[in-house]
């Protein structure tokens, strides 16, 4: 199966923004260990800080592939736009946060996007980017 890793804003400062929040390693050290232990899946990965970008990726990929992971960092707590994408297109989608957003400001509590996802993942660190994939390939 075909499935992307798609990140937004901030996340590509992963292993240097905040670590005691996000972790100290960098995304594509462990996105590279991830494809090697799903060999058999077709898995790519695609990052922007903008919310357009993130909108015509969802498009791209989105009646095409067999699952999108999605984090979109803070547009998930203010982007109505990311949420009708994610209703337009036929690929699920699961939502993915590395850290617990229940445990921090109450602003991040509230997501427009998981409505429209298969499920959410958080609080688990980078293993729950592994987590929406098992999730993706259990039909
Ligand atoms: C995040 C949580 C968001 O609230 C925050 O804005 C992020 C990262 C996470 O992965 O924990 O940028 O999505």
């Amino acid at each position: 199966s075909k499935i992307i890793i798609i990140n937004g804003p901030n996340l590509n400062l992963l292993g240097v923004r905040e670590k005691g929040i996000y972790g100290d390693q960098d995304f594509m050290t462990f996105f590279t260990a991830l494809r090697e232990s799903y060999a058999g899946v077709e898995l790519s990965y695609f990052q922007s800080n903008h919310e357009g970008a993130i909108i015509d990726k969802i498009h791209e990929v989105g009646f095409a592939i067999d699952g999108i992971i999605l984090n979109a960092g803070a547009y998930t707590h203010t982007s109505l736009a990311i949420a009708d994408a994610i209703a337009a297109v036929t690929t699920p989608v699961v939502e993915v946060h590395i850290s617990n957003v229940y445990a921090r400001e109450s602003y991040r509590h509230h997501s427009y996007l998981a409505k429209n996802c298969k499920g959410v993942i958080c609080g688990f660190g980078l293993d729950g980017y592994r987590l929406a994939l098992e999730s993706l390939l259990t039909k």
